[in-house]
């Protein structure tokens, strides 16, 4: 576990946002991710709890949402103002995850993965966790570039952390056993979507 990061995000929590500001991104976000009635949902790094929050309140989506992070005040803070939304959060580091094996439908990471300091071991728990068929989704409002270069003007640890070309973290998902969804990398979109295969070894 990063001790750096979890006190860097600590440190941050007070000023953090609970709620998103482009409210109609997130909601076309989810529909494209094909967020179902019934899911059970892995908001990875969660925060505050800004996606699961999305998620637990658009009325249409009976979704199931475990936010986790490695930050145990991001969650505190965030139960505080919303003690609904957030009654089901764990804090932990999604490189170990006390979960057991093929328990998620979907898994989101939003805003988390660069600051995760083993990609490859995260992506093998992630693994483990989603179901046969499951869809894990690493989604970023901008692309690499420009996060890189933002991750470059703050402090330590974070000015180290560094996002992978889309097509790049694809392929060490396929390498871990995942198949191909969907990989676009705009100015104001990283989307890197893969699939727990139905028949795993
Ligand atoms: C940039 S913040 C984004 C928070 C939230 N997704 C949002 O958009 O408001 C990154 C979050 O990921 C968490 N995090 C970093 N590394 C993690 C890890 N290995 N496991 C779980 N959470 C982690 C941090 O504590 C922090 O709350």
């Amino acid at each position: 576990m990063s001790r750096a990061h979890r006190d860097y995000f600590n440190d941050l929590a007070a000023g953090w946002p609970e709620a998103a500001q482009n409210a109609s991104k997130f909601l076309s976000w989810l529909r494209d991710f094909a967020v179902t009635p019934g899911d059970r949902i892995l908001d990875v790094g969660a925060g505050k709890g800004i996606l699961t929050l999305w998620l637990q309140t658009l009325a249409s989506f009976s979704v199931q949402t475990i936010p986790v992070d490695l930050s145990e005040r991001m969650l505190l803070l965030g139960k505080r103002s919303q003690p609904q939304a957030l009654s089901t959060a764990v804090c932990s580091d999604i490189e170990h995850a006390a979960f057991h094996d093929n328990l998620f439908d979907k898994a989101i990471c939003y805003s988390v993965f660069p600051h995760i300091t083993h990609p490859v071991q995260a992506g093998r728990e992630l693994y483990r966790l989603l179901k046969p068929g499951g869809r894990l989704l690493v989604l970023h409002s901008q692309c690499s570039r420009k996060l890189n270069l933002f991750h470059a003007q703050l402090a330590d640890p974070v000015m180290y952390d560094t996002l992978m070309p889309a097509v790049d973290l694809q392929a060490l998902f396929l390498r871990l056993g995942f198949i191909p969804v969907r990989v676009e990398e705009n100015p104001q979109l990283y989307w890197v979507e893969v699939a727990k295969p139905l028949q795993t070894k």
